[in-house]
């Protein structure tokens, strides 16, 4: 069976990862949503929360897990038996922060390569911050959000 987790912060989870993660699952056996702890972002959620927020948005596909991991990604793709990571690579300025951190990944672990799909146009230029100041100065992107992820923003702003 071969294993991959897809890592990042999730602040919160969008369709622009879902629609990553719903090609991985085309590809692999097992996909792992790992949710980190430590990713040098102060995060507006807990990772508890993003992991739920995670939970609820993937429960509809089959061989998505969610779980959450502090620490090295490295080594906790070893302890779930992953054979690489998948991350997204959305524009050109995405390039040079992922080249970094895909050589640093197999720097710490030879065996570990990571692996790039490219998202739907739709999603081409969305992140998580972007989505946390829309909703916080009052706009509504309901269509690029899974269900359930908006209300939960706006519960934790206060709105
Ligand atoms: N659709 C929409 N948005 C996307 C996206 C997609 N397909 N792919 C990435 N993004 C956005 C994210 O929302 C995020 O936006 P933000 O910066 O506005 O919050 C941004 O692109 C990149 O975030 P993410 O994909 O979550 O990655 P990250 O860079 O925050 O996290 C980790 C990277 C978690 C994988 C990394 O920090 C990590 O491995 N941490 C564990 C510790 C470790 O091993 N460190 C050494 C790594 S070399």
């Amino acid at each position: 069976m071969k294993t991959v987790i897809y890592p990042g912060t999730f602040d919160p989870i969008t369709n622009g990862h879902i629609d990553i993660l719903k090609k991985a699952s085309r590809v692999f056996d097992r996909v792992i949503l790992s949710v980190a702890e430590d990713t040098g972002k102060s995060t507006l959620f807990t990772v508890e929360e993003r992991e739920q927020l995670c939970r609820g948005a993937v429960s509809d596909i089959a061989n998505v897990e969610v779980m959450k991991f502090s620490g090295l990604v490295v080594n906790f793709a070893r302890e779930v038996n992953a054979i690489a990571m998948i991350r997204g690579l959305r524009a050109i300025s995405d390039f040079e922060y992922e080249l970094s951190q895909a050589l640093m990944n197999e720097k710490l672990s030879n065996r570990f390569s990571t692996i790039f799909f490219v998202p739907d146009y739709k999603y081409l230029y969305l992140s998580s911050s972007m989505i946390r100041q829309v909703i916080s100065l009052g706009g509504s992107i309901n269509n690029l959000l899974p269900p359930g992820v908006e209300e939960a923003l706006r519960k934790k702003l206060n709105l």
